[in-house]
């Protein structure tokens, strides 16, 4: 085994033990015939030889004679009795391959490991690499070297977890409905879950946590899990008889989708993963920094980002380029950025039944033409937006019939559409440059800032000639985007699939913001923004005020309420803003001006999950990065338990500096004569920051379903 430009690395007994490195963590792996990662937790010095002593486990009577690592790619060949990393055969031979290690390359933050199997004819590549931010990223490639054709079934990455991992956080979802989360016991049988919808769903979000028993928001051993994929998955974490446990996540191969030929090769995608001994506010710190330096497309850091007014829930498909004029004219008084016309702006797109396909303007809707909308809007001093749902087909379109056989589907089957609608085959190359040439059409003849890219329907027969192709259907996805993106890289693009259904870490490379839900209902986004929270940080997710009278839930909120609902992600505003009257539209103005604010320290800023007296209220803290002010919106979610709510406590503040505490904004019956209210939230005070971490301010009453916005000033 060749190992060039080591870091840290020593030899112990006849294996080299390697030393990656994050800010607060480790991994330890031991390099061999195969790679084991001894240890993933929290640095430790010390000499290497000592751990590997303390860490050699006995071998227990009534197994195999000796001892059986938990590798990165866990092979049956060597005796281990779990999930194997890759399962697949050429023509019923080469299907138990044994990898051997032949060539490390150490990196200052990572490995590259290269074994094979001669016998089998294969070759694995294997990356690990761990950041400042301390977020492990690992994938595998596996190339062809024999001739035939090797037939691939599953091909995993895989991560160990320590036995002190006994609980699990798992999420589940529909749409209206993302982001929830459910705690279980980590036992014997493991958790799985599978993602067969063809997207990232609503329904198995790609992501899970694992952690120490009771793991809090402020405490516990954590260990957070996101596979960057956008298409069918399966996450598994195993306990394994003898108790050890790891962590797997793959792509769902369909039946015979994926075969190397001699020479080919297929990697996984990438698995994100880290560890926070400071619990779950400790992992999404890791992963929204990492998210921040290293996946967001760079050139759009600087940039503030811009306040929506996107058409839907305001006009739906009744587009009438006056009356569009028209709101953008109020949205511009408003205070708003960016204008966004959602569907309905294109040929035979008056409902959602017929259109899709045919991305012409609708000249009967349109008869002037879209420039003069694009002028007015930039006019005004706004970007101008327009939605697309590129992939997708109507029956009833000129698209489908010129070109019946575009659509994705296995031939001779009738399949069940979805929202009217069916899928696009992006493998197949003339449907994939029409899709192209019209995007490029449009962003290339309008000053088209940004686009919002839906994508409403799941996918039930993903497959190209025949061939099941759900795998390279999300590729080709990937490719449309990324070939729109170097045409047109000043385009910002917002991805949307029904609301929350296609957000992941591989989709943000390539795009800027997520339609986090279709369901605007202030109190049912409290929950389903918490949820995203845990792995996203709050500029990448779209949250719009929408009318006081939900569209998705029928419920009635006040302006106060869905503001500060709002205004903690990437703010907007979804309805007609020339139906409201003067009080809403001056309500509007006033969220929009605070989020212009604040949005410098909410963009950039340590998101803090606050741990609560009482869960009848949610509590979110966003404190700057050198500690110089923070933000606290304290939102109650139903009837307080008691009469009095405890304290409020706020981590993250600099503990030897003093504070100035104010209300920024409150309900408007907060003065009301019904309650006296504590005397800071009228008068503020002044407080170290390391007693608003330990013991706190009185909460206020509040009623159900409003919010409190709290100022925290540096003062010394
Ligand atoms: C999806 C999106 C909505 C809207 C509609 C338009 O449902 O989630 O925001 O764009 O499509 O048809």
């Amino acid at each position: 085994m060749l190992i060039t430009s080591v870091l840290r690395c020593s030899k112990v007994m006849d294996k080299t033990l390697i030393e990656l490195v994050g800010h607060q963590t480790q991994l330890i792996v031991e390099l061999g015939e195969y790679a084991e990662i001894v240890h993933w937790g929290k640095k430790v010095s010390g000499a290497h030889a000592g751990f590997r002593q303390a860490l050699l486990r006995p071998v227990p009577y009534g197994r195999l004679d000796n001892d059986v690592a938990m590798t990165l790619h866990p092979e049956l060949g060597r005796g281990v009795f779990s999930s194997p990393a890759l399962e697949g055969h050429r023509n019923g031979q080469d299907w138990a391959p044994v990898f051997t290690i032949i060539d490390v390359e150490h990196y200052l933050n990572g490995i590259v490991i290269k074994s094979e199997d001669n016998n089998a004819g294969l070759c694995l590549k294997t990356e690990l690499f761990i950041d400042r931010h301390d977020v492990v990223k690992t994938r595998h490639t596996l190339t062809n070297t024999k001739v035939g054709i090797y037939q691939i079934n599953r091909f995993a990455n895989t991560l160990p977890l320590p036995e002190r991992a006994n609980e699990i956080m798992t999420y589940y979802g529909r749409w209206v409905n993302e982001f929830q989360t459910v705690r279980a016991p980590l036992a014997h049988g493991g958790y799985q879950q599978e993602n067969r919808r063809g997207r990232t769903s609503h329904e198995h979000y790609p992501a899970l946590v694992a952690g120490s028993k009771s793991f809090g928001e402020m405490s516990g051993d954590i260990w957070g899990f996101h596979f960057a994929w956008s298409g069918n998955h399966r996450l598994r974490v195993d306990v394994k008889a003898d108790g050890r446990r790891y962590m797997q996540a793959e792509v769902i191969y369909l039946p015979g989708e994926e075969s190397l030929e001699k020479g080919k090769s297929i990697s996984t995608p990438w698995l994100y993963a880290t560890h926070s001994f400071e619990g779950l506010n400790g992992m999404s710190h890791h992963f929204h920094s990492h998210i921040r330096e290293y996946i967001l497309p760079r050139s759009f850091k600087e940039k503030p980002r811009p306040i929506h007014l996107n058409t839907w829930e305001g006009i739906y498909f009744d587009h009438d380029p006056e009356y569009i004029m028209s709101m953008a004219t109020q949205s511009a008084k408003m205070g708003v950025e960016r204008f966004i016309i959602d569907d309905g702006w294109f040929k035979g797109r008056n409902g959602d039944k017929a259109g899709l396909g045919d991305w012409f303007l609708c000249e009967s809707k349109y008869p002037a033409g879209l420039k003069l909308v694009v002028d007015h809007v930039n006019q005004l001093g706004m970007e101008f937006g327009l939605w697309f749902e590129p992939e997708m087909i109507n029956k009833d379109s000129d698209l489908f019939r010129a070109h019946p056989d575009w659509l994705l589907a296995v031939e001779g089957y009738e399949q069940p559409t979805g929202r009217n609608q069916y899928v696009i085959d992006l493998q197949n190359n003339d449907a994939f440059n029409y899709l192209f040439e019209r995007l490029d059409y449009f962003l290339s003849s309008y000053n088209i800032a940004y686009i919002k890219w839906d994508m409403n329907r799941e996918v039930v027969q993903p497959a190209h000639l025949g061939h099941a192709a759900g795998h390279n259907q999300t590729l080709r996805y990937y490719d449309l985007v990324d070939k729109i993106r170097l045409r047109h890289p000043s385009v910002e693009i917002e991805s949307c699939a029904a609301g929350g259904g296609r957000i992941d870490f591989e989709v943000l490379k390539r795009t800027h913001r997520f339609w986090t839900s279709d369901n605007n209902d202030a109190l049912e986004r409290q929950t389903i923004q918490r949820g995203m929270s845990y792995f996203f940080p709050p500029e990448v997710m779209g949250c719009h005020i929408g009318a006081s009278l939900c569209h998705s839930t029928r419920r009635r909120h006040n302006i106060e309420f869905r503001g500060l609902t709002a205004l903690y992600g990437h703010m907007g505003i979804e309805l007609d803003p020339v139906k409201e009257d003067q009080k809403e539209r001056q309500g509007f103005e006033r969220y929009i001006n605070l989020h212009k604010k604040l949005r410098p320290l909410l963009h950039s800023g340590r998101t803090w999950r606050v741990p609560t007296d009482d869960d009848s209220h949610q509590i979110h803290a966003v404190v700057a990065t050198d500690q110089s002010e923070a933000i606290v919106i304290i939102s109650q979610l139903t009837m307080p338990t008691h009469s009095l709510s405890g304290c409020l406590r706020i981590p993250g503040l600099d503990e030897q500096a003093k504070y100035r505490v104010s209300v920024l904004d409150h309900p408007s019956n907060y003065d009301d004569i019904v309650n006296y209210q504590p005397p800071w939230t009228k008068l503020g005070c002044e407080l170290s920051g390391e007693w608003c971490k330990e013991v706190g301010l009185a909460m206020p009453i509040l009623d159900a379903e409003s919010a409190m916005l709290i100022r925290f000033e540096r003062l010394n």
